[in-house]
């Protein structure tokens, strides 16, 4: 199972992905900012890739670049009994600010929406992870607000901004480029209260 884009191919991880996924994420961002073990070993990775397989829901992805088979990050499409589909992901330091994330993550949800027909995929980040958000927002997904102490990195709770990608409401066309240049913007329903769930009003 593979995702091919311009540039990149999302192919399952492999044992040949522990080593240099040990290496990456010892970046202190990339434990700041997701909810990958911190510290990060060896047989985290180890763990990790044999997870992912033992699922074989091949919802997650090492993101390589096509023309050099060189690996850049991961991305996951999270589908968790009673949640919303989600993504996360995180690139490698040295290739970071190529537009990388942005294109994987516009493949990526281009597959759950026309692939797995999902009617919504959903993204969350801590509250001052720029870059990421930039990411989501280019590749069309909508402020919804902060959640306060959402999610736990590196041993603390965490506010977020969960951003969300418009349901699935209209036809795509694969191919036709960038999720956000489809018009999907204006289909967006405005983010109010009313949107929130009991649970995120008692949050
Ligand atoms: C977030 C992350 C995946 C982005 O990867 P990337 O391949 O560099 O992303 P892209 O090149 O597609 O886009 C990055 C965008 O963020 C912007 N950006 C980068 N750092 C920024 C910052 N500190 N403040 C604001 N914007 C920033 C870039 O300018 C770019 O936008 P532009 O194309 O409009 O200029 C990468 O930085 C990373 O792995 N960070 C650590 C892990 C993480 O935060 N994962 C996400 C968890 S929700």
């Amino acid at each position: 199972m593979s995702l091919t884009s311009a540039r990149l191919t999302l192919r399952v991880p492999e044992e040949c992905d522990i080593d240099w996924i040990t290496a990456e994420l010892q970046d202190p961002e990339i434990q700041r900012n997701t909810t990958v073990p911190s510290p990060y070993a060896r047989r985290d990775a180890e763990q990790f890739v044999a997870s992912t397989r033992e699922r074989g829901d091949n919802t997650t992805f090492v993101v390589t670049i096509t023309a050099t088979g060189g690996p850049a990050g991961v991305i996951s499409l999270h589908q968790r009994p009673k949640h919303a589909p989600s993504i996360g992901y995180w690139i490698g330091k040295s290739v970071r600010g190529q537009g990388i994330a942005t294109e994987a993550v516009i493949r990526i949800c281009r597959w759950g929406f026309e692939d797995l027909d999902l009617p919504i995929i959903t993204w969350m980040a801590r509250v001052g992870n720029d870059a990421s958000r930039a990411v989501a927002l280019k590749a069309g997904f909508q402020m919804e607000g902060i959640l306060r102490l959402r999610v736990t990195s590196q041993g603390r709770l965490r506010d977020c901004w969960p951003d969300r990608s418009s349901l699935k409401s209209s036809p795509r066309t694969p191919g036709r480029g960038p999720l956000h240049a489809q018009g999907r913007a204006g289909m967006l329903p405005p983010p109010h209260a009313t949107d929130l769930t009991d649970e995120e009003h008692d949050a």
